[in-house]
């Protein structure tokens, strides 16, 4: 099986890189991990990339005077490890024109709410100001606009009066862990099929008045 080249976008802990990298390990995932792309330095998922043997590159953002400018950094270096598809996994920046142009519909993203709920930063924080009973994560195709794009996957998890910020984001990373990697192998699969809307998707005339 020829293996789709995929370069994951990391800020922190990686988590999310380390769950996608030992799925794609397996012979029967249809990707392979080829770079890991961060952006801080004390970012703990170097060094899963590092015990994993898999190549990494700093490129600190406060480098480039211009957003577009880190992007085309990224670009390169994507480009570099013949990169097909960008997976974004805890990276904490807003993806600019020069990236999406440069992997058109071939760029994802995990969010961890039920989106088009709680988009941003603190999304968990939000769910739990609230007082959503359930929430849970999100692998969307990358928009220019943030924390949008066709949904790939969802999960729910239940939200318990007891919740702390801590208690609730483990509780959704787990499943974070599950459906990203399964997500990522699916619309590899599919051929980078767009999810398809529901045949009566638009909105009844009544309720957009409301
Ligand atoms: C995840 O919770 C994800 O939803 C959000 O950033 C977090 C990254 O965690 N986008 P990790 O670095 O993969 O552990």
């Amino acid at each position: 099986m020829n293996k789709v080249r995929i370069g994951v976008l990391a800020s922190g802990s990686g988590s999310n890189f380390g769950a996608i990298a030992a799925q794609a390990q397996s012979p029967h995932y249809p990707g392979e991990v080829a770079v890991l792309i961060c952006n801080q330095a004390p970012a703990y998922a170097r060094e899963r990339a590092r015990q994993l043997g898999l190549p990494e590159h700093l490129i600190p953002n406060r480098d480039y005077a211009h957003r577009e400018d880190h992007d085309r950094a990224v670009v390169a270096a994507l480009q570099a490890h013949q990169v097909e598809l960008v997976v974004m996994a805890g990276w904490m920046r807003v993806a600019t024109p020069v990236l999406l142009a440069a992997y058109p519909d071939r760029i994802l993203n995990i969010h961890p709410s039920l989106l088009p709920s709680f988009r941003g930063m603190h999304a968990v924080q939000q769910a739990l100001n609230y007082g959503v009973k359930i929430s849970g994560c999100t692998v969307h195709i990358v928009r220019l606009e943030v924390d949008s794009g066709p949904i790939l996957a969802q999960a729910a998890v239940p939200v318990y009066p007891e919740d702390t910020v801590a208690s609730l984001q483990q509780r959704i990373q787990s499943e974070e862990h599950r459906i990203y990697p399964e997500a990522i192998a699916q619309y590899i699969q599919s051929g980078y099929r767009l999810p398809q809307m529901p045949t009566n998707a638009a909105i009844p005339a009544t309720l957009d008045r409301q």
